[in-house]
């Protein structure tokens, strides 16, 4: 594995947050007026992928999502709203946590609709695994984001098919 990121040593998980807004379409949805599921999981995938690569300064790939809920129903005309951060690195691998809001805009009425982990991998030029900057933890917070995503990449890679 690559070492060269030692130019910064640690990071915040707030120096890498994001967030995405982006209005469904019909386009987007079934028949009915219904997101479809994995119009979502793209945008998640996306601001997911914004952060990881914030955090690591480099390329970043996804290798695994999970816990992927879909609690609410996202309607053609909604905007979306996706909040993402960094819970856990271990040496190239980062989770990443995404909420997702969805807002009817005559109403002004927000909904939590989902959430997932996605656990991405920075790259080096070679396209081999590198190590990402270790974790600066500021806050309570942080502290307890970083000790349950340690115990969910554990499982993940207790579970890993290679
Ligand atoms: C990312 C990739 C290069 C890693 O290769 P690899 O041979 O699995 O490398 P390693 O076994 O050294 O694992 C590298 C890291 O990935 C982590 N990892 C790999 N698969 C994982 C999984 N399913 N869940 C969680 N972590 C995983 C390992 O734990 C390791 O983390 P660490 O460096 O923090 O300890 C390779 O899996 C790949 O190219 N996957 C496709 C990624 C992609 O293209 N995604 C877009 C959608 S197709």
């Amino acid at each position: 594995m690559s070492e060269k990121n030692h130019q910064i040593h640690e990071k915040s998980p707030s120096q890498s947050n994001a967030e995405v807004i982006v209005r469904m379409f019909p386009s987007d949805a079934n028949p009915a007026g219904n997101v479809f599921g994995g119009e979502i999981l793209k945008h998640i995938d996306m601001v997911a992928g914004i952060v990881a690569q914030r955090h690591s300064q480099s390329n970043a790939v996804t290798v695994s999502m999970d816990s992927v809920t879909f609690l609410k129903p996202v309607f053609v005309g909604n905007v979306l709203k996706l909040n993402a951060r960094i819970n856990y690195v271990h040496k190239s691998s980062m989770e990443i946590e995404v909420k997702v809001e969805a807002e009817d805009i005559v109403t002004g009425i927000r909904t939590i609709t989902g959430t997932a982990f996605v656990t991405f991998v920075a790259l080096d030029n070679n396209g081999k695994p590198k190590h990402v900057p270790q974790l600066s933890l500021k806050t309570d917070e942080d502290r307890i984001k970083f000790k349950e995503g340690k115990a969910r990449m554990d499982k993940r890679i207790k579970n890993r098919t290679k």
